[in-house]
């Protein structure tokens, strides 16, 4: 399938010359790598309250029931590997003098494809973290033996590294997005409904700092009235494009 990028043509000089790119992945960027989205059909939250899996209160109502939740998604996660679109924004970032890549995906397939400073908004399923003593530890290669997983310090409860809804998310990573979005002379919106706070609001600050804003998602999302232009397409098709225009072939 071949991608009219003219919307975004004009820009590529810029980008070229160092003015910065910053992008913002969500769930559809991984869709194409055998991970599910969140919201439509066939989504994570088709038939499940979010409140009943991934919130603190979940967590503290039943530990196991959250565990079985993540550990079913790390499963799905062992097995998955980098996709195009991945490997095209990791390309890009090599290629341009300056690009921020922000993710509110916690399955650590950015760094896999060789982005070098993914900003993870969401935290990361990689990781565990105690939540009595806050120690944090890679994710295990196997399945826990048995669930709820304590701390090998303090016996606490482990909990997947993630950020829960009604949770605040990791003050540098917001600091370093937002800031980007701010100083950004394009920015990219790319697979993600543009539904969950704060992380929706990056493409509207960066769109009143004056950046040129491009959504990438088959489906419109809220964020498209603000968008300059849209690429109603699968975020592989697009990106790669965009990174062989770009000469980050
Ligand atoms: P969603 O599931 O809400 O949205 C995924 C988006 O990806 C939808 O707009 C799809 O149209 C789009 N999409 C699907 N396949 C695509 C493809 N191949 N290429 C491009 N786009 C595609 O996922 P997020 O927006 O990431 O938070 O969800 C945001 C947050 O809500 C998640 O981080 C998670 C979730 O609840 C927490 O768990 C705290």
């Amino acid at each position: 399938m071949t991608v009219d990028l003219a919307p975004i043509a004009p820009y590529f000089s810029d980008l070229r010359a160092g003015r910065p790119l910053a992008v913002l992945t969500g769930a559809g960027v991984s869709a194409e790598s055998g991970l599910p989205t969140f919201r439509g059909p066939g989504g994570i939250w088709e038939g499940e309250r979010a409140e009943e899996l991934a919130t603190p209160g979940a967590f503290a109502r039943d530990p196991v029931k959250v565990w079985r939740f993540y550990s079913w998604r790390r499963e799905k996660l062992r097995a998955a590997r980098p996709n195009e679109a991945h490997l095209a924004l990791a390309r890009l970032e090599a290629t341009l003098p300056r690009m921020t890549l922000i993710t509110q995906n916690v399955d650590g397939l950015h760094a896999a494809a060789g982005s070098r400073h993914p900003i993870e908004l969401h935290g990361s399923l990689l990781r565990d973290r105690c939540s009595g003593c806050g120690h944090v530890s890679p994710a295990p290669d196997q399945p826990f033996e048995s669930l709820p997983p304590r701390c090998p310090l303090c016996a606490g409860l482990l909990r997947p590294d993630v950020v829960w809804f009604g949770e605040s998310l990791p003050y540098d990573a917001w600091q370093a997005a937002e800031a980007a979005a701010e100083e950004s002379a394009v920015f990219l919106v790319v697979g993600t409904s543009s539904v969950v706070a704060p992380a929706s609001s990056l493409g509207i600050i960066a769109a009143r700092a004056g950046a040129h804003l491009f959504e990438i998602n088959p489906e419109a999302t809220p964020i498209a009235p603000l968008a300059e232009g849209v690429f109603r397409a699968k975020a592989s098709t697009v990106m790669s494009a965009l990174a062989t225009a770009l000469g980050a072939a």
